[in-house]
């Protein structure tokens, strides 16, 4: 997979990419990621690439004309999949859609700053729009490194224990049990004793249950079918 990310600010989103299972994900040839500073797709020497909306109201607007430039630039060079627009006024993340970015071949992602980006860049080249939760952050770069570590976790081979991104939450509409780890007992609490019984039928029953009970308590919604992020 080959990611291409738009931003105002390159420094703000490199450092997740530069440790554990994302660096990790690079090493071993499984994703590529290439930063593109806008700045230098402005429309001038000044280095100008955002400008006041129409009409009056606060914030600045990233211009068409630099983003135009930049994804065009890209688009001649290959195909992408998907041309992502991270921002608050869309759909929100989830791992149905994590799951589907997750098998593609090339995706740009745009970030936004400021009241965002002129709408004739959404109406002409973005194809996915994406939000991660309903509260605005200060631009859409650290959105895009939650969107990219939630995808680049699920690439075959990047996690070293297949198995485990398929018992995260989400992965059935089920919360996650709890987990316990040594020792046994700490301070008088105990581990429950199922999981030291070495019944492995019964303690994923009992996994299954604690899923059940857990997804019912905090997020009623998953378990109808109807989650409040889709
Ligand atoms: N940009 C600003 N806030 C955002 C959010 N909640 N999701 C995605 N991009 C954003």
């Amino acid at each position: 997979m080959r990611i291409d990310i738009i931003t105002v600010s390159p420094e703000l989103i490199k450092s997740p990419f530069e440790h554990s299972i994302l660096k990790r994900a690079q090493d071993k040839g499984k994703v590529e990621i290439h930063f593109h500073d806008l700045r230098e797709y402005a429309i001038n020497k000044y280095g100008k690439i955002d400008d006041y909306q129409f009409g009056g109201g606060a914030g600045m607007v990233l211009m068409v004309e630099p983003i135009d430039k930049c994804i065009s630039k890209l688009m001649k060079e290959r195909e992408y999949d998907e041309v992502i627009y991270m921002t608050p006024d869309a759909q929100t993340l989830n791992q149905q859609t994590a799951n589907l970015l997750s098998a593609k071949g090339n995706l740009i992602i745009l970030t936004g700053h400021y009241k965002g980006v002129d709408q004739r860049v959404r109406d002409k080249f973005v194809t996915k729009e994406i939000s991660i939760g309903d509260y605005v952050l200060s631009g859409g770069e650290l959105a895009a490194a939650v969107l990219c570590d939630a995808v680049i976790r699920l690439i075959p081979g990047v996690l070293g224990d297949e198995t485990s991104a398929l018992t995260d939450s989400f992965q059935d509409n089920l919360l996650a049990p709890p987990v316990f780890t040594r020792p046994a007992e700490y301070k008088g609490m105990k581990v429950p004793e199922i999981l030291l019984s070495g019944n492995f039928p019964k303690i994923d029953e009992w996994r299954h249950e604690q899923a059940l009970k857990r997804t019912q308590l905090i997020r009623p919604d998953l378990l109808k079918g109807e989650s409040k992020d889709e």
